[in-house]
């Protein structure tokens, strides 16, 4: 595949612009589903004179976005207005996530879910399920079906939620366990025990995920974290022994390198320096912090905490598919916060920021050799808008920051999954 190149060498949080190699003529040599060598374009040509070519011109050849953090069971209720974190999970969520009961429901979104996915040049999804097994079967076989990476578990509950939509401490337990048994590792699915967030567990509930963990470590684990503050005042409530929010996960083992904590906004020093030592994963959603109204996760001071940060959409909460729209968002949020984040930041952060958080090991979020070759082509000029803006474009972070900011599944002239063309 020859195009255009831009390929990360280092960490451009630490690094700067310098961290990313740009090539104005390079290629990607796939074999097999996986990336097998890089460079420019005639110099890989000239080493590989029988391979077959596909030029993308002025296209982009970027790894697939990685979207850390969203809810499939939520594709169907996207954009739903006019609600805080908890009213809104109460009059539309869970109503929602009550139909997946139904299992063929629950194909027909997980299928309509990849698809968007794809088409918005988003290669690997990190999804909550709900509590049903049956949605976790349905994601990931839809995952599968597709070749693609998947991150996914059932969502754990057993209070304060409503009926039909509780398990109980030893039902999540043994549910998520057969769970693990059935797809982790299997092919490219990967099991992430889910218990909700703290409101809607009982501390019964969370020690026995915490005990699942402990006895399946390589599985990961996601949750929310301090994402609204009547949110974190409902948790001191129901914790009144907890030192903070991160301390109801800390306490029942639900802490450790492996764990994603999506939002993490409001937090305080013991909670900040508890998630950096334990080297967890923070999961920023950006357009989901907007439209819930939850706040504005501080990015610079969380960088130069040393955190380990993802990026993600968190549909429905989030209100898009594009993790474009995620970028631009995360641009915004800095800017308020008076730290603009540079194009090689947000482009590291939805694409190896965000595997990084996901310990995939290299095999995602990044075309290097060994990678699987979970790729796309991004167009710098797909509307009038973004095309005049880049056309006077004096280097590549100039040409593909209008696409950030104003991009959306038209700018993905190609998807690959595992090599294979889903899109274009
Ligand atoms: N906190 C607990 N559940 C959810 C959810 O589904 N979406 C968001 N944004 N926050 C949550
Ligand atoms: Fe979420």
């Amino acid at each position: 595949h020859l195009g255009q190149t831009l390929s990360f060498t280092g960490d451009p949080f630490v690094e700067g612009p310098a961290a990313a190699t740009h090539s104005s003529r390079g290629g990607v040599l796939i074999e097999g589903g996986r990336v097998i060598a890089t460079g420019e374009a005639d110099a890989l040509r000239a080493n590989h004179p029988g391979a077959e070519m596909t030029d993308h011109g002025d296209g982009l050849i970027l790894p697939g976005f990685v979207d850390a953090h969203m809810h499939y069971p939520q594709t169907a209720m996207i954009a739903s207005w006019g609600k805080r974190l908890i009213d809104w999970l109460n009059s539309y969520t869970f109503p929602e996530e009550m139909k997946f009961a139904d299992r063929a429901y629950a194909d027909e979104i997980a299928g309509r879910t990849l698809d968007l996915a794809i088409a918005h040049g988003t290669t690997t999804l990190t999804s909550f399920c709900t509590i049903h097994p049956g949605s976790v079967d349905a994601f990931f076989e839809a995952t599968q079906a597709r070749g693609m990476a998947g991150f996914a578990g059932k969502t754990c509950m057993d209070r304060n939620a409503p009926d039909g939509l509780r398990d109980d401490a030893r039902s999540a337990h043994d549910d998520s366990e057969a769970l693990i048994e059935r797809w982790h590792k299997k092919g490219r699915a990967t099991y992430v025990i889910t218990p909700r967030f703290s409101p809607t567990s009982s501390p019964e509930q969370l020690s026995a995920l915490g005990a699942l963990w402990a006895a399946h470590p390589d599985c990961l684990m996601q949750t929310h974290l301090s994402e609204q503050v009547d949110e974190i005042e409902w948790v001191k409530g129901l914790y009144p022994q907890a030192r903070d929010y991160l301390d109801t996960y800390e306490q029942h083992g639900l802490l450790g390198a492996r764990g994603l904590y999506g939002h993490a906004i409001h937090l305080e020093p013991r909670e900040t320096d508890r998630l950096r030592e334990t080297g967890a994963g923070l999961v920023h959603c950006p357009t989901s912090n907007t439209f819930i109204g939850s706040g504005l996760f501080d990015m610079a001071t969380r960088v130069a905490e040393g955190q380990r940060i993802g990026l993600a959409s968190d549909t429905g909460g989030g209100s898009s598919f594009s993790m474009l729209r995620v970028m631009g968002a995360a641009y915004e949020i800095g800017q308020l916060k008076r730290n603009p984040i540079h194009p090689a930041q947000l482009l590291w952060l939805a694409t190896e920021g965000s595997a990084t958080v996901l310990h995939s090991e290299g095999e995602i979020g990044r075309l290097a050799p060994g990678a699987m070759a979970d790729m796309i082509v991004l167009d710098l000029a797909s509307t009038p808008g973004i095309a005049q803006r880049s056309a006077v474009a004096s280097d590549i972070w100039e040409a593909l920051f209008p696409t950030i900011m104003m991009g959306d599944d038209r700018a993905i002239a190609k998807t690959y999954v595992a090599g294979r063309q889903m899109k274009g």
